[in-house]
């Protein structure tokens, strides 16, 4: 009998626990930084929308997809069939350890990371993303697998994985290319930029993936800190933690993600669905 249980494949044991809706409690960490993001998220994809064209979506760092619904739902509700979100993932361990000895979230978090379980948790709460919106998923390391991403394909890139200072960097200039002209660049995590935060404590800290300000007591990741201080060489548009920018001919101008429809995530529980409404003043 436990031979027969154990071969059950971890698809159908979630298929049997959840039916088909989506999971992100327990210790999942399937809602991870500030979620309230996603109104931001939602905004910007429909900044980078052209009338009457499907929009493609390219998304860095997916775990168990809660993002990725953040963009479905969008694209259903504002874009023409056609459309597509393309996840990037290693669904693997990436945590240093030195922030694993740390033990806590980032423990648990890497113990679960050795597991197929985000990946199929993954597979299992985006299996609603068909039809109009199609999915396409590659798992890897994202400095294999953006190379060979067609230049110019995506209306919009989002870059949330790793939040190491070189991982972050190296995802930046792979990811940088692959957005269209005039579309929208962002990622995630961004809470305190390079001169609200001093450069020296910014370096100081580099090789953690979170850190707070002695200054100001906030929290904040340095090395997507760092990183896109160097890449885009100046202050960019950043909402609680969500950074936006239009790709033009010449670099990057700043979009207003104001005056846009407002999505608040249906997998999101009926508390964190009134946390945006209040956030936003709804
Ligand atoms: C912050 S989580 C993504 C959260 C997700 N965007 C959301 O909001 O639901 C970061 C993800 O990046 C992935 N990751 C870390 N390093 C990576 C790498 N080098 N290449 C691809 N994915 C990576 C991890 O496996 C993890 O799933």
């Amino acid at each position: 009998m436990a031979a027969a249980y154990s071969s059950t494949p971890l698809s159908s044991v979630l298929r049997a626990l959840f039916g088909k809706a989506p999971y992100f409690g327990g210790t999942t960490f399937g809602f991870q930084g500030d979620w309230r993001r996603h109104v931001f998220m939602a905004a910007a994809a429909q900044a980078a929308m052209q009338k009457g064209r499907p929009v493609h979506i390219l998304e860095i760092g997916s775990w168990v997809g809660s993002s990725a619904l953040t963009w479905a739902q969008t694209l259903r509700q504002f874009a023409v069939a056609g459309s597509s979100i393309t996840c990037v993932d290693l669904w693997a361990p990436f945590t240093t350890t030195g922030d694993i000895a740390k033990g806590g979230i980032y423990a648990e978090f890497n113990e679960l990371a050795k597991t197929e379980v985000p990946y199929e948790l993954f597979r299992h709460n985006t299996q609603s993303i068909s039809g109009a919106v199609a999915l396409h998923v590659h798992r890897g390391q994202s400095r294999d697998i953006l190379p060979t991403l067609k230049k110019g394909a995506y209306d919009l890139v989002y870059v949330d994985a790793s939040h190491y200072y070189e991982d972050v960097l190296e995802d930046l200039k792979h990811a940088a290319p692959l957005v269209r002209d005039g579309g929208i660049f962002c990622g995630d995590d961004l809470e305190l930029q390079v001169g609200e935060v001093d450069l020296a404590q910014v370096r100081a800290k580099i090789s953690e993936d979170y850190t707070h300000d002695p200054k100001t007591g906030r929290g904040f990741h340095p090395g997507v800190a760092l990183a896109c201080h160097e890449f885009f060489g100046r202050r960019i548009p950043c909402t609680i933690g969500f950074w936006y920018l239009e790709k033009s001919a010449g670099g990057y101008v700043d979009p207003t993600l104001i005056n846009r429809s407002i999505v608040v995530p249906g997998h999101f529980t009926a508390e964190m669905q009134a946390a945006c409404r209040t956030f936003l003043g709804r």
